[in-house]
């Protein structure tokens, strides 16, 4: 069973392995200990055994770039690849967005049109397309197109668990 819990500074060997192991763009560890130290963001693990499986971050913007408001962006969740689909994804992002809904009706979210495994995953909350284009804010995108979503806050109580979450952690 993997527990979500904020990360820490100690967590950032094991965040750095799992972009490693998925081919990702190592984020800069200083980057990363700024993150933490951020009010307006919030950087999660789900760790099982004293192991990360998974990270997940929010990026909040303080002004608009086009069609990509300012606000709290879901960004860069990333799973250990021997521990995807087990649902340690759905529970990082479910975390996230409590977290931003606890202090906004929209939250925000930013994809390559390419990555199913993502867009599949986010669709559970309800994301729907804005636009799409090379670059919101600062990413930009392999293969050169990306969406911007959008997931309304639920209306009452607090947020659903996505609708495919079958399996409990
Ligand atoms: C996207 C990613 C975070 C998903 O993590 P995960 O832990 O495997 O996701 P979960 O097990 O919680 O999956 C929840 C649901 O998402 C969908 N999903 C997840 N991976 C999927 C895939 N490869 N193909 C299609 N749907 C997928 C399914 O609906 C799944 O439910 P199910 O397993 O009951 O069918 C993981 O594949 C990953 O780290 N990818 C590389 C990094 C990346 O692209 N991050 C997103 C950047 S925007």
């Amino acid at each position: 069973m993997a527990t979500v819990r904020p990360a820490e500074e100690g967590d950032l060997p094991g965040i750095l392995h799992i972009d490693r192991q998925s081919g990702r763009n190592p984020s800069a560890a200083e980057a990363l200990a700024a993150a933490l130290a951020d009010p307006t963001r919030l950087v999660l693990v789900a760790e099982s055994g004293g192991e990360v499986l998974g990270w997940g971050k929010t990026h909040y913007w303080a002004y608009p770039d086009g069609p990509a408001p300012a606000g709290h962006y879901l960004g860069g969740v990333t799973v250990l690849p021997s521990q995807r689909r087990r649902g340690v994804g759905a529970a990082l992002t479910s975390a996230r967005l409590h977290w931003i809904w606890a202090r906004t009706p929209d939250a925000w979210y930013v994809v390559n049109t390419g990555n199913t495994a993502s867009i599949t995953l986010h669709s559970a909350w309800g994301f729907a397309e804005v636009a799409r284009g090379p670059r919101f804010h600062t990413t930009t995108f392999d293969g050169g197109l990306g969406l911007l979503l959008r997931a309304h806050r639920p209306g009452r109580g607090p947020a659903p668990e996505p609708a495919t979450r079958r399996r409990a952690l």
